[in-house]
C-alpha cells in the first residue's frame, strides 16, 4: 500500500503533515523513551482491560485478545528500549501523555458506557499511532528507526481494529457507532492542540 492508501485506511479527522516529523525527530533518545512509555502503557491498558469484560466471566476470544495485544506491546517496548539504549538513552521512570490523558478524561465512568469509551478511546490511541509511524517511517532519514516504524504499523492497525470491533460486540452497533463519531471529532480537536516536540502524540509548531 502507499502512503495515500495506508492513510485512508484510518478513520482520522485529523492529517498531521509530513512536516511534523522535524519536530517529532528533534530529539531522537527523548522520541524514543517517550515511544517506550506509550508501548509500556498500552500493554499495562490490555492487561486492565482484560478483566472489564461486563459480565462476571470474560468469554475465550476477549482473553485472546486481550493477551495478544499484551504480548505484542510487550515485544514492541522491548524493540523501542533495545534501539534506545543501543544509542546511549535510558527509560525514565516517570512520563506524562497530555494527548492520552485528555482522551482518558472522555471515558463515561461507572455505567455501560465505560467499556465502550475504553475501548474506542484505546482504539483512537492506536490509530494515531499508526499514522504517526507512517509519517516517521518515511521522512525520519534513520534507516533503523524507518524500519521499526514500518514494523510497528501493522500491528498497531490490527489492535485499532480489534479495540473497535470489540466495543461491538459489547454494545448495539448503532450505540457504539455513534459514540465513535463523537470521539473521532473530540480526537481531532485534542491532537491539533497539543505542543510541538519530540513525542508521539505531539502537534505542530
Ligand atoms: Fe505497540
Ligand atoms: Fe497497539
Amino acid at each position: 500500500m502507499n502512503s495515500q492508501a495506508l492513510r485512508s485506511s484510518l478513520p482520522l479527522l485529523y492529517s498531521t503533515p509530513d512536516a511534523w516529523a522535524m519536530t517529532a525527530m528533534s530529539d531522537t533518545i527523548v522520541l524514543l523513551n517517550d515511544h517506550a512509555h506509550l508501548e509500556r502503557k498500552a500493554a499495562a491498558n490490555a492487561m486492565e482491560l482484560l478483566t472489564r469484560w461486563p459480565e462476571t466471566d470474560p468469554p475465550e476470544h476477549w482473553t485472546t485478545a486481550m493477551t495478544a495485544i499484551a504480548r505484542d506491546e510487550t515485544e514492541h517496548l522491548a524493540a523501542v528500549t533495545r534501539l534506545l539504549y543501543r544509542r546511549g538513552g535510558r527509560m525514565t521512570r516517570h512520563h506524562r501523555n497530555s494527548y492520552a490523558h485528555d482522551l482518558r478524561k472522555l471515558v463515561r465512568l461507572g455505567g455501560p458506557g465505560e467499556l465502550i469509551d475504553r475501548l474506542l478511546v484505546s482504539a483512537l490511541i492506536e490509530a494515531r499511532s499508526c499514522e504517526r509511524f507512517e509519517i516517521l517511517s518515511r521522512m525520519c532519514g534513520d534507516a533503523p528507526l524507518a524500519r521499526l516504524y514500518r514494523g510497528l504499523w501493522h500491528s498497531e492497525h490490527g489492535h485499532y481494529r480489534v479495540f473497535l470491533d470489540l466495543a461491538r460486540q459489547v454494545r448495539p452497533a448503532s450505540e457504539v457507532d455513534s459514540r465513535w463519531q463523537a470521539l473521532l471529532q473530540a480526537e481531532e480537536k485534542i491532537i491539533s492542540a497539543q505542543l510541538p516536540g519530540p513525542r508521539m502524540h505531539s502537534g505542530m509548531p
